[in-house]
């Protein structure tokens, strides 16, 4: 096994969805006016609790998901050899830690680059923030959709999503991208899905589509909310004959 993995960073990975925590600030600053303009105590405290939940929203996404992961992949127990795909990798949040635990095998980012969803995102800053982690030579970048992955069948040890799916508007393109996971793992693969909404639905089509150990449950309070996560593992093929083929 691989030595431990530190979530601290030397990339830069930008902000999730940058327009959220704008639009918080932008409340603050009118609260505060408003408490500065009436002199109300009532409206100090309202612009304190705006105040809080940024903080807590700044926090989640410039360390939180990263102690979040770092702990999950450290509980995976992982070789080094290993094939790990991240779906809508962005920046490399996620896809660079996994990139920490691996000597032979490749860390794989899929991504469409939206800025809207994580500020600054491309495919360059994402390979700058490789070799800023020292993993260049382990990680690979595709510019492409989840719900069509260019990948054959059965190729991935490991099919993580870091706040990513959620980003499909329609519920049949989210359903794509669990199935298109489902598809690229190898018989005996593990998948691993964080976000924000859409777990219990993720979860549903798992168990639909024939996953083993499939659960969902919640991360506690490292990120703004208690973070829903749903894992799974592709169960072993059956031969003809009743042996296993992994
Ligand atoms: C909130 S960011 C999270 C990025 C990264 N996983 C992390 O945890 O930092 C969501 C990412 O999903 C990507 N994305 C959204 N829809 C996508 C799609 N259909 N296919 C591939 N990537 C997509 C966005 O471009 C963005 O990089």
């Amino acid at each position: 096994m691989t030595a431990r993995v530190t979530y601290r960073r030397r990339g830069s990975y930008g902000i999730d969805a940058p327009y959220g925590p704008a639009l918080i600030a932008v409340v603050f600053v009118a609260e505060l006016a408003l408490a500065i303009i009436s002199g109300r105590v009532l409206n100090f405290l309202a612009a304190l609790f705006v105040l809080a939940i940024l903080g807590l929203y700044l926090h989640a996404t410039l360390r939180g998901k990263f102690l979040l992961w770092a702990k999950l992949l450290d509980d995976l127990g992982l070789r080094g050899d290993e094939r790990i795909l991240d779906m809508g990798c962005g920046r490399g949040a996620v896809l660079l830690l996994a990139a920490q635990y691996l000597t032979t095998g490749r860390a794989v980012g899929v991504d469409l680059w939206r800025s809207v969803d994580q500020s600054g995102n491309s495919a360059e800053a994402t390979r700058r923030n490789a070799v800023a982690e020292g993993v260049a030579d382990r990680v690979e970048l595709h510019t492409a959709d989840m719900m069509s992955l260019p990948f054959p069948d059965d190729d991935f040890d490991l099919v993580v999503s870091s706040l990513a799916i959620h980003n499909i508007s329609r519920r049949a393109g989210r359903e794509k991208a669990i199935d298109e996971a489902v598809r690229v793992l190898r018989p005996g693969g593990r998948l691993m899905i964080a976000d924000v909404r859409g777990t219990r639905q993720y979860e549903g089509r798992l168990v639909q589509i024939g996953m083993r150990d499939v659960s969902r449950r919640r991360l506690g309070w490292r990120f703004w909310t208690p973070l829903p996560i749903v894992t799974a593992t592709k169960p072993e093929r059956q031969m003809r004959d009743g042996s296993i083929n992994r």
